[in-house]
């Protein structure tokens, strides 16, 4: 079954941060995801919250704070004594940890709640900045941005993610020239799912952290997961 490291190798290192990264790109794994936001001065972060409270020690929202007051708090020392130092990444000093790796980078983009105006351009600069095209698939809750982001970079593949499955959802996901969908792994089963693999859909599945779920899933036909663990 294909791996997706999920926030970094979280399950060992604080999620989002460079170790995590570090330790991920390590790993024979088949790729790698991570959450994107956009500070007060427009510099592109990797946080999977909008907010800094959970995994930091400080507080407030992502689009407040400028990169320099972001990289004042620690996202290490709340997972464990030992991580403490880690501070928040930017997607650039990200994409530098998988340039030379093979992994596939799955960049979400999370605009679903705060939008961030010119987020995707942003992000589209960085992927051409790193010659990763080829590697990267975008996704998003948000399929505004998606269809926002194929505008700007048709040549990378997105993936629409979604939270709950919708009525004609293989019309759905046509309309917006994704060839992938992101569900959560409960939903691989059902039929809507079932007759997009087998009409050609790649369907991949969030959060696995089980061995039996992982290989359920394989046998559902989904061509990857997403783990915190990796060695499932
Ligand atoms: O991309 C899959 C998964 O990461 C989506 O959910 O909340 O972990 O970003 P979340
Ligand atoms: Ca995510």
């Amino acid at each position: 079954m294909n791996i997706v490291a999920h926030r970094g190798y979280s399950e060992n290192y604080p999620e989002n941060t460079l170790i995590a990264f570090q330790e991920a790109a390590k790993l024979d794994v088949w790729g790698v995801e991570f959450d994107v936001h956009l500070t007060k001065d427009n510099q592109l972060v990797v946080i999977h919250d909008e907010k800094i409270n959970r995994t930091s020690n400080g507080k407030g929202f992502v689009k407040d704070m400028t990169l320099q007051e972001l990289r004042t708090f620690d996202f290490g020392a709340s997972f464990a004594p030992e991580f403490a130092g880690q501070t928040i990444p930017t997607l650039t000093e990200v994409l530098n940890v998988f340039k030379p790796t093979h992994h596939i980078i799955n960049i979400e983009i999370k605009s679903d709640i705060f939008e961030y105006p010119g987020i995707e351009a942003l992000i589209a600069n960085e992927i051409h900045a790193f010659d990763l095209e080829k590697r990267v698939i975008i996704s998003s809750f948000n399929h505004e941005s998606i269809a926002r982001f194929q505008q700007i970079m048709p040549n990378v593949k997105t993936a629409l993610l979604f939270a709950s499955l919708v009525v004609n959802l293989e019309e759905y996901v046509k309309n917006f020239n994704s060839e992938a969908i992101h569900i959560p792994y409960y939903y691989g089963m059902r039929s809507i799912i079932q007759r997009a693999i087998k009409n050609g859909v790649i369907v991949r599945a969030y959060t696995v952290n089980d061995h039996k779920i992982a290989r359920q899933m394989e046998t559902l036909g989904v061509e990857a997961v997403f783990s915190d663990v990796v060695k499932i």
